[in-house]
């Protein structure tokens, strides 16, 4: 879906969206897909690339604020549509800080020996919790899905770093208010349109900046390298100015800058994994190379990685 074709929904122009936002395109899944589609669809190319037997994988944790159901879970859905045996399966909610914190979690189990092979995924249907009269949001995203085999190794490669964190406190700014315990769904909640993306878009992009940038510079340190290390920095893609403002304040090139925003919109969760597998096909990350990752989002979330491929 391009930005023409929100122009004629909404009272938006392909020029604003392009110049505020660096997105030109996205792309939403089909009527019949549910998110745990969408994993199944990455979890097989993932596996495939890896060359792990399904029966291998352990464990699979799936970021999401879009499950299939309140319960179960996506994880537990996509184990079923997989055929995989009954291992443990569960979603995480950190929003789009959720591809990073499910790594971090998944190479935690693996070095704590609970599991050797983890199928980490990220998957978002964000054209069903926009609002799609809302010009201010819904323009903002895309739907995707992006998976990753996560597996012990004695070499150098793998994770060398990470940070993560969150702030409650400033919740409400980014939140979808109607649905859950706080407030169940009603007729009410459904007219006055709860049940979608409520954001204050200028301050979520102060925190976003902040974050995006002290995330990188943490897990930088954490790795013991200088950003002159960093072959190519992964940030998540919410708005081209949210990364650009975040390389110059962490003095990373644009050259070793990974943008994919204009592609894919902000996908949630998904936009990371799905930009690493982006870049990878384009050649941009090669054996050895350290590549750095960043993400923030509802919560607020946060987090940083960095990982020698
Ligand atoms: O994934 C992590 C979470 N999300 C983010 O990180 C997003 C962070 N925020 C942002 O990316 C930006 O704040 C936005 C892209 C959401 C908005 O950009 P902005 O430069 O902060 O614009 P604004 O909200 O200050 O709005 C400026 C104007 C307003 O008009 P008035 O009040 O100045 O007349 C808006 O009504 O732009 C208007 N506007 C639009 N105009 C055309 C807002 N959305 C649109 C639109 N088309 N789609």
């Amino acid at each position: 879906m391009t930005n023409d074709d929100w122009s004629k929904l909404v009272d938006t122009t392909d020029e604003w969206i392009t110049t505020r936002t660096g997105i030109k395109e996205r792309h939403f899944a089909a009527p019949d897909q549910a998110t745990s589609d969408l994993v199944v669809e990455a979890a097989k190319l993932a596996v495939k690339d890896a060359r792990v037997d399904y029966d291998e994988i352990e464990v699979i944790i799936v970021g999401t604020v879009g499950a299939d159901n309140a319960y179960p879970s996506t994880g537990n859905w996509v184990q079923k549509k997989l055929g995989l045996k009954p291992i443990p399966s569960f979603d995480i909610s950190a929003a789009c800080s959720s591809f990073l914190y499910g790594l971090i979690l998944g190479d935690s189990l693996i070095k704590a020996g609970i599991a050797n092979t983890i199928l980490v995924s990220s998957a978002e249907i964000m054209s069903r919790i926009i609002n799609w009269e809302d010009r201010n949001t819904c323009v903002l995203f895309g739907d995707g899905a992006g998976a990753a085999v996560l597996r012990g190794s004695s070499g150098e490669e793998g994770i060398l770093s990470s940070c993560w964190g969150a702030d409650g406190n400033l919740g409400d700014l980014l939140v979808q208010p109607a649905g859950g315990s706080a407030m169940p769904a009603s007729a009410e909640t459904v007219a006055k349109k709860l049940h979608s993306v409520h954001m204050k878009g200028n301050e979520v992009f102060k925190h976003a900046v902040r974050r995006m940038e002290e995330s990188a510079i943490t897990a930088i340190k954490r790795a013991n390298l200088t950003s002159k290390d960093i072959d190519l920095f992964i940030p998540h893609q919410a708005n081209y100015r949210i990364i650009d403002a975040t390389i110059r304040r962490a003095k990373i090139p644009l050259e070793k800058t990974y943008i994919s925003i204009d592609k894919t919109a902000n996908m949630s969760g998904a936009t990371i994994p799905v930009a690493i597998d982006m870049a990878r096909q384009e050649g941009r990350i090669k054996p050895g190379d350290n590549v750095l990752t960043s993400a923030f989002g509802a919560g607020f979330t946060w987090a940083g990685l960095v990982i020698k491929f």
